[in-house]
């Protein structure tokens, strides 16, 4: 089933409280925030302490996704925060088989996230164990960017290769996701779909994860 994973990144980060029961009330069960350190990402977001927060005020899964150049020093505190799943990028990650078997220790999911420039080959040793696979369909920094085409093809992928060798990961899709191209993402393959700026940049954030998610199904459907 194809869900709708609000971006916190886009929320009014002195009301984070509200905008999360906004969009559960629309039926949201997921939430995506982004963690990023100034070095791996050029920009700066939030760490353990404001998932802690969080975990007090919503029991929606918790998915955190980091952008950092060493998230095996800090994989452990997120999910001792709270978060059920955490994905870490492969270019970040040297020992990418020891990175997520060390989250799944720990008792999250664990995801791999691949940047625009990144193929999908490079994650064959790993998908065998993985939870799920985030093809980043922007440059990872910022929210409001354009979506690159080219990664509804690395979705088309990573659904075949699960097919064709029986893997049982989850394809998340992260960045640029509008009305626009919602339903052909769904279509893809992919399953979890992050929405930043079209959820909390709209009017009303709840129609907007509704109508997103309308889309998104209808056009899994086709
Ligand atoms: C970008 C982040 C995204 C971001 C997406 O680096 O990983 O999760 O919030 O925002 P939109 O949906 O506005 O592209
Ligand atoms: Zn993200």
């Amino acid at each position: 089933m194809v869900e709708i994973l609000p971006s916190l990144l886009a929320a009014d980060f002195a009301r984070l409280g509200e905008e999360i029961a906004r969009v559960e009330h629309a039926g949201v069960t997921m939430l995506h925030v982004d963690v990023m350190d100034g070095q791996f990402v050029p920009n700066l977001t939030m760490g353990p302490a404001v998932v802690k927060s969080l975990r007090k005020v919503t029991k929606a899964h918790l998915d955190v996704h980091l952008m950092i150049t060493d998230p095996d020093r800090f994989s452990a505190a997120f999910v001792e925060a709270g978060a059920d799943s955490v994905s870490v990028h492969q270019e970040a990650c040297p020992h990418l088989d020891r990175s997520l078997r060390l989250i799944q220790s720990e008792g999250a999911l664990a995801g791999v996230v691949l940047n625009p420039a990144t193929p999908v080959s490079t994650l064959d040793e790993v998908l065998e164990f993985v939870d799920f696979v985030l093809v980043m369909s922007v440059n990872p920094g910022f929210g409001g960017q354009r979506f690159l085409p080219r990664s509804l093809e690395k979705i088309r992928q990573l659904a075949e290769r699960r097919e064709r060798f029986g893997y049982g990961y989850k394809i998340e899709i992260d960045g640029g996701v509008v009305m626009d191209n919602v339903a052909e993402i769904a279509r893809a393959g992919a399953e979890w779909l992050v929405a930043g700026s079209s959820v909390f940049g709209a009017p009303d954030s709840g129609a907007a994860v509704r109508a997103l998610r309308d889309a998104a199904r209808a056009g899994q459907l086709v």
